[in-house]
């Protein structure tokens, strides 16, 4: 993970705020007046003191009304200051959970395949919360502490420049030393905690997919175990953390407490009257809280700003496949043929060879059938073709362009692509099929249902298409979701169709039905079909076998120096 300091993380965050500097600026303001006025009520409540010690002479009345009004102003003053600090704050959260979405749109699938998904669901849920501390609790008070901080010391270096620079220590160990001490302090811990919310996150994700096979075996002792640990961890760097909050606002207090004896006793040895001594005192003791806001940040901010980091890392993270935008656009109408060549294609995961020398080359309106044995990799090769991965050696051309410079989106949309398991969303089985043709009309839908076996079933369903996922339970049978993906596949009506295990979880006769729907409708169609069944190949022109290759020695070297080359690169990039 990129580390960041804590200045360049708040500038950084202080950027995706911009557009909203006139708030800020209404927020900030708002503060120093409600601060201004607070202290002004504690010197005023002095004065009257002073006044009834019969030290000055101003009326009675002048003072109360003073006060009344510095309190509807301190009231009103802090109504807005709060209420533009949160505006702000939860306007600029919702921007960033847009970008977040976006950044990870932009990064799947390579992203969401290779990292664990309960980091990314606490980055997009919590981790967007906790950095409103940062927004709502830290810009406007800075600001508000130093103009309040520089305003208070000038005021009262009027009357004592010695309480003044006794002032002016305190101020600055409590708005700069107290904050940079704690939040180096906790800033490892903030990092850590944020890491293991992460992995709970994780951890209960993986604990609720496998839930059936935990009752099943034996397994429920070690997933408690597992559990226990890392929220035993959690709650020690939290405790960690609290202890510090604890004694942080202990030692706000002692400097309050001992700067107002200090100001009392530097008064006291400068010859200063009580008439100006008491309502400084009573000042200098209420003028704290602008300054302590600050200090206070130390704790809080820490965790904020390694929520921020992990999010400005998420969205300056580079796709491990760039979208390519500025390329050529797919159009299959008038195709060369072959439609699709593989040339000495070889890749790998990392470290792990999947594919080595690969040829292959399809002809327009081909059905191919493609096996092998689990793990040889024939998902990856579709993956390959939709451009989900970078090719480092060999190269795919579609239609005599290559992969790497057809637009993404053009590409996508030529292809229709089921993988081996079909997802739904929340909304109806309409909204579910229309993601793949938002334009098709009732006869199109119920086409496709047809040609996907499955129209039956959905018109034995109370409300047809309307029946929304959660009355269905979201209990899709696994051949019914199947059978649901080829409806969308056969909806979207593309010339190249990648299946992936179509019919893997079919029983013969509705097999048969989708295989004979994909035949009748495959005019013109390029279809690549993987499939472990030999009762899928029936109605293809050629089947290919994939050999599972552990690649020799000499491939195995050309990938991992273009690895070492690809890192190098991109650290010189970050540099
Ligand atoms: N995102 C990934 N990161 C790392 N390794 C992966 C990834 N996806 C697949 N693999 C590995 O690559 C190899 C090929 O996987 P692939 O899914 O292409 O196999 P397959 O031939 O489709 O297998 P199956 O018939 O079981 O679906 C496997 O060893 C798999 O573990
Ligand atoms: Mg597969």
């Amino acid at each position: 993970m990129k580390k960041r300091s804590s200045l360049k993380i708040m500038l950084d965050l202080m950027i995706l705020a911009k557009v909203h500097i006139h708030d800020l600026l209404i927020a900030t303001l708002s503060g120093v007046i409600s601060f201004f006025s607070s202290t002004g009520i504690a010197v005023l409540a002095a004065l009257l003191v002073v006044r009834l010690g019969g030290f000055i002479n101003v009326p009675f009345y002048k003072i109360t009304i003073s006060m009344a009004i510095l309190a509807f102003v301190r009231g009103l003053t802090r109504y807005l200051e709060q209420y533009m600090n949160h505006l702000v704050a939860f306007r600029v959260l919702c921007t960033l959970r847009d970008k977040v979405f976006a950044a990870v749109r932009r990064l799947a699938p390579a992203k969401i395949e290779g990292s664990n998904k309960g980091a990314l669901i606490s980055m997009i849920t919590s981790d967007i919360e906790l950095i409103e501390v940062f927004y709502a609790h830290t810009i406007s008070p800075i600001s508000i502490a130093i103009i309040c901080g520089i305003t208070y010391v000038v005021l009262i270096s009027l009357y004592s420049p010695a309480v003044a620079l006794v002032t002016s220590i305190s101020y600055l160990i409590m708005g700069i030393g107290l904050p940079i001490l704690f939040s180096k302090w906790s800033k490892k811990i903030g990092r850590a905690l944020r890491r293991e919310i992460g992995s709970l996150n994780n951890i209960f994700l993986d604990l609720l997919r496998g839930i059936t096979e935990i009752m099943q075996f034996s397994y429920r002792k070690r997933a408690i175990r597992v559990v226990e640990k890392t929220n035993k961890s959690l709650v020690d760097h939290q405790a960690v953390l609290i202890e510090q909050l604890a004694l942080l606002l202990a030692l706000e207090d002692v400097i309050v407490i001992l700067t107002t004896g200090a100001v009392i006793l530097t008064g006291i040895l400068t010859g200063l009257s009580p008439s100006v001594l008491l309502p400084l005192a009573f000042g200098v003791f209420f003028s704290f809280p602008a300054i302590a806001n600050v200090a206070s940040l130390g704790n809080g901010l820490s965790q904020s700003l390694s929520c921020g980091e992990r999010v400005l890392n998420l969205l300056e993270e580079k796709p491990v496949a760039d979208e390519v935008t500025d390329g050529i656009d797919l159009n299959l109408e008038d195709s060369s043929n072959p439609l699709i060549v593989i040339k000495d294609l070889s890749f790998s995961y990392g470290d792990q060879p999947v594919l080595e020398d690969f040829n292959l080359e399809v002809a327009q309106g081909e059905i191919l059938g493609i096996q092998g044995e689990s793990g040889c990799g024939k998902s990856t090769l579709l993956k390959l073709i939709m451009y989900f991965w970078p090719l480092k050696i060999g190269e795919i051309h579609i239609s005599g362009h290559p992969v790497h410079k057809i637009t993404t989106q053009s590409l996508w949309r030529n292809i229709s692509y089921m993988t081996q398991s079909t997802e739904f969303f929340e909304g109806t089985i309409r909204d579910n099929l229309l993601i793949a043709k938002p334009d098709s009309t009732e006869e199109e839908l119920r086409e496709a249902l047809d040609k996907a076996a499955i129209l039956d079933f959905v018109d034995n369903l109370e409300h047809g298409l309307d029946t929304t996922l959660t009355e269905l339970g979201d209990n899709f049978s696994a051949g019914e979701r199947q059978r649901f993906g080829l409806a969308r596949c056969f909806l979207k009506d593309t010339k190249i169709l990648l299946l992936d295990e179509p019919t893997s979880n079919l029983d013969t006769l509705n097999e048969n039905i989708i295989l004979d729907a994909l035949k009748r409708n495959s005019d013109g169609k390029t279809v690549l079909l993987v499939s472990h069944r030999d009762s899928c190949f029936k109605i293809c022109d050629r089947v290919i076998r994939m050999q599972d290759k552990q690649l020799p020695d000499k491939a195995r070297q050309r990938l991992r120096k273009i690895e070492v080359q690809d890192k190098q690169s991109s650290d010189r990039a970050r540099q």
